[in-house]
């Protein structure tokens, strides 16, 4: 059991003794130099969890993903991005400004997109239109709960892409979230992409850093891009090393934090004014509905030491991770049950 219960995001765990330990006793060398022996190992371990040819270690997924971005497209180009993504909703404008493109959203469903709306939305480069030639993907999908793209759904839209040229880069922040919820490789999500990024500091724990992969001609552009975006890091075996750890010891663990999510969604479905839809909770999150404003729910168990995000005004998101044990979750249950009470 941990002092406060912190259910805001997988972002917020703390390096574990072995972590700290690797970080310690790391070999380090000039990265930008190509001399970091420990980040050459972790891009190596990286690039086969996903079954690429080679990975890039970068600071965080935002600039993963915009480096995908960047080199998957020209200026002008247009790319298709879920309404929802991380790319369209939380990186500042990112892909605009960074690469140039024109963003054309699409919606899915429950974070899956369907591939007839995608085949609508692709369109040639001609006289009036710029031209597709990127569509990026969310698995697993933030802002839709934490929702795994079905393996099927990934082939139909590879598929599709190829058909019209286009490049398919998977945003897989949380791949190995999908991976262990649906008992499927993440190499097998990534073998319908022509990139994936993953993050090492989410579920999987680590302090920092993201992992883009795909063949070595593209990781030689992206390295050069990391470059160019200020991402390019000396000795950063330090991070690296924990980045190994993760991958080494942290993947199957994530079923525990999917444990964790369905107990809390089961537990706040028939509470008093609160909304859940506890059977679509695939991985670590829980987005839920208040009939008060968020703020009063998320308040009360801030003075009971349970933190938690609000997304919207009546709307809260609980997310599970590695330092949130069967206590917390026993814990939060008390605190959701006892605040229901009193608010009603
Ligand atoms: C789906 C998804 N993609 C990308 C990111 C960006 O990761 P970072 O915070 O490391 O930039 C996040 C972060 O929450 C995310 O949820």
């Amino acid at each position: 059991m941990h002092p406060i219960i912190d259910l805001r995001s997988d972002t917020v765990t703390r390096p574990t003794p072995e972590m700290r330990r690797a970080m310690a006793e790391a070999e380090v060398g000039d990265d930008v130099l190509g001399d970091d022996p420990t980040v050459q190992r972790l891009e190596e371990i990286a690039a086969a969890k996903v079954g690429k040819e080679a990975a890039l270690f970068t600071p965080t997924g935002t600039m993963s993903n915009n480096i995908a971005i960047h080199v998957l497209t020209r200026p002008g180009d247009e790319i298709l991005l879920d309404w929802d993504a991380h790319s369209m909703c939380y990186e500042v404008g990112a892909p605009a400004i960074i690469s140039g493109v024109q963003t054309r959203p699409f919606r899915s469903h429950k974070g899956v997109p369907d591939p007839q709306d995608i085949a609508d939305s692709i369109g040639a480069e001609d006289l009036h239109r710029p031209g597709t030639t990127l569509l990026v993907l969310e698995n697993t999908h933030n802002r839709a709960g934490g929702a795994v793209i079905p393996l099927d759904v990934h082939r139909a839209l590879y598929a599709l892409a190829k058909e019209h040229g286009l490049s398919v880069h998977i945003d897989g922040a949380r791949i190995f979230n999908a991976a262990v919820a649906s008992g499927l490789p993440a190499s097998e999500y990534a073998a319908q992409a022509d990139t994936v990024c993953f993050s090492l500091s989410k579920g999987l724990g680590c302090p920092a850093g993201s992992m883009l992969c795909g063949t070595r001609e593209f990781v030689v552009k992206a390295r050069r891009i990391r470059k160019r975006l200020g991402g390019g890091m000396r000795q950063i075996g330090v991070l690296a090393a924990c980045g190994i750890v993760a991958l080494e010891t942290g993947i199957d663990r994530l079923a525990e934090d999917h444990a964790h999510a369905r107990r809390l969604a089961t537990a706040l479905d028939g509470l008093q004014g609160i909304r859940v839809e506890a059977d679509s909770v695939q991985t670590n999150m829980v987005y839920f509905d208040t009939e008060r404003p968020a703020t009063e729910w998320v308040d009360r168990w801030k003075g009971r030491e349970l933190l938690c995000l609000p997304v919207g005004a009546h709307r809260i998101r609980l997310v599970t991770h590695r330092d949130v044990d069967g206590e917390d979750v026993d814990a939060a249950i008390r605190i959701f049950r006892e605040t229901a009470t009193a608010l009603s």
